[in-house]
């Protein structure tokens, strides 16, 4: 699914209100990569949630394919997103009363998926990320990196057309890293995935074929 940022802006609404996004712009066609760089308290994980449309923009436009996303009311977002658009937190926000497994099956259940599919689509992913044995565990007994890694498998799960990733190897070692970074990009290509992917890891940047930068709220 091809993205189209226009000309957008985003201020939080807090005492020292500053444009965090301002008037930034870029397009990215169907099954491309991009990675975003830039220094800590920029606003890369702003844009971001505004893509996954977890927070609103002020102003401008974003697109995907020709859908006006902006335009979209509320209950329609939330489906889009269900549908399109994963999101690797640089916290994986994970559901701490279900264990590994459940957590990467229930919003393939949610996208219509049987439970019988969601769960072996969900070891598949855990294999993948190298987590095989974290299957039935529950998450308040993982290492940062190992939820970090259940969050990028549930990304893999979903087969989203766009899939958003935070610093993705931020927590991993450098085996680990390689391995998911691989996987990652391979799921990508296979399935004609969008793939953003906000990193300082030369790894990273390397291997994705856009790169950009985000400094003053622009993206460069
Ligand atoms: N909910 C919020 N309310 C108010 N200000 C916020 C909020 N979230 C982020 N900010 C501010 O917006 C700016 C951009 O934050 P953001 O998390 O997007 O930066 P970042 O580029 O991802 O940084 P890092 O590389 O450290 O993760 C920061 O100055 C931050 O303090
Ligand atoms: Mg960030």
């Amino acid at each position: 699914m091809r993205i189209k940022c226009k000309e957008i802006f985003k201020k939080y609404r807090s005492y020292n209100a500053k444009s965090v996004i301002n008037g930034a712009s870029f397009e990215l066609e169907s099954g491309n990569s991009l990675s975003i760089t830039g220094p800590s308290g920029v606003g890369k994980s702003t844009l971001l949630n505004v893509l996954a449309g977890i927070d609103e923009i002020d102003k401008g436009e974003i697109f995907f394919d020709d859908i006006s996303f902006t335009n979209l009311s509320d209950s329609n977002k939330t489906l889009f997103r269900l549908n399109n658009i994963s999101h690797i937190f640089q916290s994986p926000n994970l559901l701490m009363d279900f264990n590994v497994t459940e957590n990467i099956m229930i919003p393939l259940i949610y996208q219509g998926n049987t439970k019988h599919k969601s769960k072996s689509l969900a070891i598949q992913c855990l294999e993948e990320v190298n987590l095989i044995e974290h299957l039935n565990s529950p998450i308040s007994i993982l290492s940062g990196g190992e939820a970090q890694r259940v969050g990028i498998a549930r990304a893999m799960a979903m087969k989203s057309k766009i899939i958003l990733a935070d610093e993705p190897t931020g927590n991993l070692d450098s085996i680990n890293s390689q391995l998911i970074l691989r996987n990652l990009i391979e799921i990508c290509e296979s399935h004609m995935i969008t793939l953003i992917v906000v990193s300082h890891d030369n790894d990273v940047i390397d291997k994705m074929r856009n790169k950009k930068t985000m400094i003053d709220g622009k993206i460069i």
